[in-house]
């Protein structure tokens, strides 16, 4: 049952755990990531937004996994996170991408339900084991650190019936509701709307519910959450901040090193660190 994305997301469901999704631009924050993986025996998801997939390139991302996966024999998934338009995810299940979040949230109800349909159709008769996600509701933040406070207002909130609607009408595997959470670390703390989590697991009892905006958010939310009906999380500002300050502090206190493997060593410790210990909350170690 849980050789595919969408298998192991029912797991998750059918246990109440939640799927790790870590994002990525390069080589040493994926070998971070599936070192921590692969001693936590965990199942893991990789993602690559627009700007990330840009950089790393799309097949080399699609390769950089497929190797990985043959290598350590891991459910390693990778995910075309927040494409903004149905050219961009359509580009992404061409590559090979197993996972494909399709985020039309901007537009009306309407246009995000027409556009995440035809992604759902176009990726599934592609592979029929693709995992397709779709959004709604507005979700604020940058995956970085915002000095000042962002609110979210109620009508940024995912509603109820509106989700059920949209679910029955696209035919998305995971649908990723704004419940409170924003992205990336604001200056204040982000507060999690358990109770309209519940109601929309309630609702739609099969579909993984997918938490953006994992960073910031205190653990004890985080357990809440995952009670209440969230399986798979997503955490970017967490890795980029543990990245940018291990390889600072190795770049000053090493001005004559040169040779990269050496300059990146403790920058890989560091995100494998945070990544471990992010699978430890989210419930989903020893779940191979
Ligand atoms: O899709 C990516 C995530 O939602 C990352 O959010 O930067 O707040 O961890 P974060
Ligand atoms: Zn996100």
């Amino acid at each position: 049952m849980n050789a595919d994305l969408n298998g192991f997301l029912k797991k998750a469901v059918k246990e109440s755990w939640a799927l790790g999704h870590f994002n990525i631009s390069n080589l040493e924050q994926l070998r971070a990531i599936l070192n921590a993986a692969q001693s936590a025996m965990a199942p893991i998801h990789i993602g690559t937004s627009e700007g990330e997939r840009r950089f790393i390139g799309l097949k080399q991302a699609v390769y950089l996994i497929k190797a990985f996966r043959e290598e350590t024999g891991l459910p390693i998934f990778l995910n075309a996170d927040h494409c903004k338009s149905v050219a961009s995810a359509k580009e992404a299940a061409d590559a090979g991408y197993e996972s494909i979040h399709i985020d039309l949230s901007a537009a009306s109800f309407e246009e995000n339900i027409k556009g995440t349909k035809e992604i759902v159709e176009y990726a599934k008769s592609k592979n029929k084991n693709i995992s397709v996600e779709g959004e709604l509701g507005y979700l604020r933040g940058e995956s970085k650190i915002q000095k000042e406070i962002v609110k979210i207002k109620p009508e940024d909130l995912t509603k109820v019936e509106k989700a059920g609607e949209f679910v029955e009408k696209t035919g998305v595997d995971r649908l990723a509701p704004v419940i409170g959470n924003i992205h990336g670390i604001a200056a204040n703390e982000p507060k999690l709307d358990i109770e309209r989590i519940r109601k929309i697991h309630k609702a739609l009892p099969e579909i993984a519910l997918v938490l953006h905006g994992g960073s910031g958010i205190p653990d004890d939310q985080i357990k809440e959450a995952i009670k209440a009906g969230i399986n798979n999380i997503h955490v970017n500002t967490e890795i980029r901040l543990a990245y940018s300050a291990a390889l600072r502090r190795t770049l000053a206190q090493n001005p004559e090193e040169t040779a990269p493997y050496k300059l990146f060593s403790e920058t890989i410790k560091a995100v494998e660190e945070k990544v471990k210990e992010k699978l430890i909350l989210f419930g989903s170690v020893n779940k191979l």
